[in-house]
């Protein structure tokens, strides 16, 4: 039977099992997280959209941050949640996860920054989407707050990926086996400004056992953010800050 393509961190795909591991390796995010905390000033309450496995949320809890993180995925939430629990009970206690969908916030409370992390806002289509999740971001920040995007850069987004038999990720497993990373599909869209990735997670066990393959869909849309933020009453509050030159990251202040 053919494989399904699923979407990325579905329950019943691997992206968001191997999620921790990638980031870990993922040259892209060099330095984002200093970033992220240099732009609270003192003890502040953080709102992340799209927080995932936790990876930035527990990081700014641990530095005495209050933060609620948001995502649209259980599979992510799940581990971010199983992170919360393992912490020492007064971090832990400053960390919060929700289920929700950044384009629709209502969460009833004023945040000092707002962090949308690793092209979180690119994983949804560049129109009303965007405008709603501006929206609210600019509804939840607190006068004088910042909201932090962090977006991919377009003309690296264009580039050829490595062929399809090439793995851009290998890691051991516990136990035995390991897991390669490969994509099948790259496409981009200029008119759109949308990429398409079709990605093959190959789970290959300890004993010679057959390899489990996982065939997921990524999808990014790509534009600029200064008008959204624009028609949200929010203004650019600092030169885009880059990351490992494959993104940015903008910064908004509501005024
Ligand atoms: C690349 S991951 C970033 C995770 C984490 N912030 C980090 O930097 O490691 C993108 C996350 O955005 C979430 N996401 C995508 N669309 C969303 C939406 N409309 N509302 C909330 N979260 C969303 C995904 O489920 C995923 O966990």
């Amino acid at each position: 039977m053919a494989q399904p393509t699923r979407p990325y961190y579905s329950s019943k795909g691997v992206s968001a099992v191997y999620y921790d591991l990638l980031t870990a390796a993922d040259k892209k995010l060099l330095g984002d997280l200093e970033v992220y905390a240099g732009l609270a000033n003192g003890p502040s309450q953080i709102l992340e959209l799209g927080a995932g496995t936790g990876r930035i949320a527990v990081d700014l809890a641990q530095r005495g941050h209050s933060v609620l993180g948001l995502d649209i995925a259980p599979a992510m939430l799940d581990q971010a949640e199983a992170k919360r629990k393992a912490l020492d009970p007064k971090t832990a206690a400053r960390l919060r996860f929700k289920l929700g969908d950044m384009a629709s916030l209502a969460l009833g409370e004023t945040f000092d920054l707002v962090l949308c992390t690793y092209f979180t806002l690119a994983h949804v289509p560049a129109g009303a989407a965007w405008k709603n999740t501006f929206k609210g971001v600019a509804k939840h920040l607190r006068p004088g707050g910042l909201a932090a995007f962090h977006l991919p850069v377009e003309e690296r987004m264009r580039e050829s990926p490595p062929p399809s038999d090439k793995p851009v990720f290998m890691h051991p497993l516990d136990g035995g086996g390991a897991v390669a990373l490969y994509i099948l599909e790259h496409s981009f869209n200029p008119k759109l400004g949308r990429m398409d990735l079709v990605m093959d997670f190959v789970t290959r066990p300890a004993s010679g056992a057959v390899a489990v393959h996982s065939h997921e869909r990524l999808t990014y849309y790509l534009a600029d953010p200064v008008p959204f933020a624009d028609a949200a009453g929010l203004e650019v509050a600092m030169a885009p800050i880059d990351v490992g030159g494959v993104g940015a990251i903008h910064v908004f202040r509501k005024p």
